[in-house]
């Protein structure tokens, strides 16, 4: 028999279970309660930050074709969008290696969001095309992206991030090379010159040989383009560089407009007096000759070009330096007055560059220009000058003759406008002669200019000139 104590027990305990069950029942329903509500709540917030994207993306896409871009690809990985936007660019493809770097870009961007955390993000790569010159197309590879911020309830832009520009030629879609930029060899013989100032420009002093005795540049040298400047590769270090810089004002002269955004800068070219005449003396300098014929040339303000041998350079730089400082221009007539074309090409090229070198230790100037001894030259041996070849119309002939009179009445008989008049500043004839002739022919109304003023600086490498109007391109 069970007590009455026990069964009073029993149905407490029954009535105890049935609260417990009560009140479970009740916490499991809230529970359930607030857990569907958060549901609720995080989908519509979901469906929330989707029409946002949804709303971004179209937005984007729009402004994007509007600046001349086309939808490639759209990802939606999970919490990170991706939109991948390239120019549309007529019949010709892109070159692949720019879209694998603009994919490459975004895969670095995405993989950045990523590290932040589990955020949703929206991110847009686009290759902007800008014309940067008539043949010059510029490409930048372009990250924009939007982040959610849940505090601001939205799509948040972040910093773009910009790639540097590559320049291509639309017409091969191909870097820009050499070959794009200097159309000729007597463009390219001038650049080289540009080359090698600038280079000796930033050489100590003592060491200039290591540019005399670089290769020349061919139209295989690879080079970096900006539209601002070129960065050229040297076949060997100087000064520890690998590379030299040549900006557009620089090389104007010699490279091809349509590749530069700027206007080539025309230096104003004074308007020469229509019986110009330029008087050019070979062989020297010697000190004895040539320092009588200074003051006189200074006396009658007349500017004449020197066109010097090497040998007599290293001998007499005190008179070159005169000659420099007189402002007369100071042309290369070799290193040792031989018959050039007979020349093996490496003999040649030592009889340019030694005089070269002695030239600018003493002037701070490379010689433009250039008188082959005799007026002997053929197109191998001007291609190894590299410079322009000045000849003349004039030849006082004073080396035969040695008599002044003879010498003043031969140039007042075959002067023209726009002559080159030949003589040597080695024999004192020649020095008594030139008051003669200055005189006679200012009576005439014939100027006295430089050779570079009588060729307005427009002389090229790979050309002769035997007066003002006789150019003739070397074969
Ligand atoms: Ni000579």
């Amino acid at each position: 028999m069970e007590s009455r104590t026990t069964r009073r027990n029993r149905q407490k305990q029954r009535k105890r279970l049935g609260k417990t069950s009560y009140f479970l029942l009740f916490g499991l329903a809230v529970l359930s309660g607030l857990l569907i509500t958060t549901i609720v709540k995080f989908k519509l917030e979901e469906n929330h930050i989707n029409m946002a994207m949804n709303q971004l993306v179209q937005s984007e896409t729009t402004r994007q074709q509007v600046s001349g871009q086309m939808l490639e690809t759209y990802q939606d990985n999970k919490n990170i969008a991706s939109l991948l936007f390239l120019p549309t660019g007529g019949e010709k493809t892109l070159p692949e290696s720019l879209k694998s770097g603009l994919i490459e870009h975004m895969q670095t961007a995405i993989k950045k969001v990523k590290g932040k955390g589990n955020r949703k993000a929206l991110i847009i790569a686009s290759l902007k095309k800008q014309q940067v010159a008539a043949k010059v197309e510029g490409f930048v590879s372009a990250i924009n992206s939007y982040h959610w911020e849940a505090r601001q309830n939205k799509f948040v832009a972040q910093a773009a991030e910009e790639q540097s520009m590559i320049y291509l030629n639309p017409a091969t879609y191909q870097k820009i090379s050499m070959k794009d930029l200097v159309a000729t060899e007597e463009d390219l013989l001038g650049l080289q010159r540009v080359v090698t100032e600038k280079l000796l420009s930033e050489t100590p002093a003592g060491q200039e040989k290591t540019v005399f005795d670089l290769p020349g540049l061919t139209f295989e040298t690879t080079i970096d383009y900006t539209p601002e400047k070129i960065t050229i590769a040297l076949p060997q270090t100087v000064n520890g560089q690998n590379a030299v810089a040549i900006t557009y004002q620089e090389m104007a002269a010699y490279v091809r407009q349509d590749f530069f955004a700027e206007p080539k800068e025309t230096t104003p070219t004074e308007a020469l007096p229509s019986k110009a005449i330029a008087l050019t003396f070979d062989d020297g300098p010697l000190p004895a000759t040539t320092m009588e014929l200074l003051p006189i040339l200074a006396q009658y303000n007349v500017p004449a070009s020197f066109f010097m041998l090497g040998s007599n350079v290293e001998k007499y730089p005190e008179v070159v330096k005169a000659v420099h400082q007189g402002g007369h221009v100071i042309g290369s007539h070799s290193y040792s007055h031989p018959q050039l074309p007979s020349l093996a090409p490496e003999v040649l090229r030592q009889e340019v560059q030694r005089t070269d070198q002695a030239i600018y230790q003493l002037t701070g100037e490379v010689p433009k220009n250039f008188r082959p001894p005799y007026g002997a030259v053929d197109g191998p041996t001007a291609k190894i000058i590299g410079k322009a070849i000045i000849q003349w119309d004039v030849d006082s002939e004073d080396w035969r003759s040695l008599n002044t009179t003879k010498i003043v009445e031969r140039v007042k008989g075959s002067v023209d406008d726009g002559s080159i008049i030949l003589m040597h500043d080695i024999y004192p004839e020649t020095i008594q002669a030139v008051p003669q002739i200055i005189e006679a022919l200012k009576t005439q109304g014939y100027q006295f200019v430089t050779v570079n003023q009588l060729l307005a600086n427009q002389q090229k490498p790979l050309h002769q000139y035997f007066g003002q109007q006789d150019e003739r391109k070397i074969q």
